[in-house]
């Protein structure tokens, strides 16, 4: 099984749902990432479509493909996004932000006329959890938030909940998001209630949001080793 041959035919797929005229929401991740750049060959082939970044690394390799950019300001509507995920379950619940993106992807998808989801096999999951949830937080008074976070995830059922600060590859500085904020991965082993929790976290002061996409998916594409397969809600 070869995951890039996934992730690059669940981004092959996706390209149905683009059309001509359209403003299209550019995801983040190394699976969106291939979608770009298979976006990028069509608009070099006539397609006529607006995209709207959903990070800045995508910006930059959106503006490579030769995709024409606008911000999310400047449009009325945003027809499609396309976006990878960590985690997805049965339901469509998503764990995203494993990139850092979470809230660009999050104000944008929820934007969005329809939100395509691209991932390979690895990513589907009977009870999200597994991956650390992602949750961004603004710097001042972080450990104060960390703790009503922790609070928070033994309130929604997680016992054994790690939360911890987010660093960049060189272990020393926080990592920061592009709008400047600090992420807390949550180690929960498994979130019961999905939903609850992504309620009881917007709660807390200090927290921006969080990965936990709750009822914006309603295309999923799971790239296979030959052919994808799309499941819509
Ligand atoms: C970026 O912040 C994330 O939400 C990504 O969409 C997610 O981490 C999936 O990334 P990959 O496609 O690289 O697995």
């Amino acid at each position: 099984m070869s995951t890039a041959q996934q992730k690059a035919n669940a981004a092959a797929a996706a390209l149905d749902y683009v059309s001509d005229g359209m403003t299209v929401g550019l995801g983040s991740g190394s699976t969106a990432e291939v979608f770009v750049s298979k976006l990028g060959e069509q608009v070099r082939d006539g397609l006529n479509i607006v995209g709207i970044p959903t990070s800045e690394q995508t910006a930059k390799l959106a503006e490579e493909a030769g995709i024409t950019l606008k911000e999310i300001d400047h449009v009325d509507r945003v027809h499609v996004t396309v976006d990878g995920a960590d985690e997805v379950d049965g339901r469509f619940q998503l764990v995203k932000g494993g990139g850092g993106c979470l809230l660009r992807e999050k104000i944008i998808a929820h934007a969005s006329d329809l939100m395509v989801v691209i991932v390979d096999e690895t990513k589907l999951k009977a009870q999200l959890g597994d991956f650390p949830l992602p949750v961004e937080v603004d710097p001042f008074a972080f450990t104060i938030t960390a703790k009503k976070i922790y609070d928070a995830l033994r309130a929604s059922g997680i016992p054994h909940a790690d939360v911890n600060l987010r660093r960049r590859g060189d272990g020393l500085e926080p990592f920061l998001t592009d709008g400047g904020h600090y992420i807390l991965d949550c180690s929960c082993e498994a979130i019961p209630d999905a939903a609850g929790l992504a309620d009881r976290l917007l709660h807390i002061p200090g927290v921006i949001d969080h990965g936990l996409f709750i009822g914006l998916a309603r295309v999923v594409i799971v790239g296979e080793d030959r052919g994808a397969r799309v499941m819509e809600l």
